[in-house]
């Protein structure tokens, strides 16, 4: 499945979707790396491969919406199947939704409904909640909300503080996100309103 990666910083699960990818454990194909950033590590990492990039900086365009009809032409360009936010730090605007017409997923380091937005670690430790984790989502018109595909849980331990805390989120993040594209590329997710059915095999209950 031809599928398209929006990234920000870093790339940690972009890597891990690449490593998944290439060994063979899901079967997708990473053509297209984009980044509202023009510095994005993530970005280095995607021309090393060989997999081609494109920064698209808000600053470039006179408003997000111009910014987003770009990055909806470049995916039609290279005729994305499916587009997987990791760790893109903006969020994408209604038209953008309303006009993909391939499925988008997103990775968020809590437990959703609980502490969407920036710095989900930070807001987890502040409140004092004893489980934290991941969440593997849809991609609606909201912020971090669209239907929950896959979650896993991490502790918060006493001591932790938001690296370690975020760091140990971050090796379930590897885990969950292959895992869930694996879900969605094999036809097994089927949709109820808000809830993700999970199938034993395509098309089956
Ligand atoms: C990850 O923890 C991801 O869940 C988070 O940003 C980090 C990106 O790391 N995303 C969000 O907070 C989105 N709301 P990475 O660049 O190493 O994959």
């Amino acid at each position: 499945m031809r599928t398209a990666v929006l990234v920000s910083g870093r790339g940690s699960n972009l890597k891990a979707l690449l490593d998944a990818s290439r060994g063979g454990n899901l079967p997708i194909e990473i053509v297209a790396v984009g980044s509202d950033r023009l510095g994005a590590a993530a970005l280095d990492l995607s021309k090393e491969v060989g997999i081609p990039t494109r920064a698209f900086p808000i600053m470039n365009y006179p408003h997000r919406q111009a910014q987003e009809e770009d990055l909806l032409t470049w995916m039609r360009e290279n005729r994305v199947e499916l587009l997987l936010l990791a760790g893109y730090m903006k969020v994408l605007g209604p038209q953008f939704i309303r006009q993909a017409d391939f499925p988008v997923l997103n990775i968020h380091p809590s437990l959703l409904p609980a502490f969407p937005g920036l710095h989900a670690q930070r807001q987890a430790l502040e409140y004092g909640v004893k489980v934290s984790g991941c969440t593997v989502h849809l991609v609606d018109e909201g912020l971090d909300s669209g239907p929950i595909l896959l979650q896993e849980a991490v502790a918060v331990l006493p001591e932790d503080t938001e690296e370690s805390l975020a760091r140990r989120i971050l090796e379930a993040e590897h885990r969950l996100y292959p895992e869930a594209v694996g879900l969605v590329v094999s036809g097994r997710v089927k949709r109820v309103g808000r809830r993700v059915q999970i199938l034993q095999q395509e098309g089956s209950e």
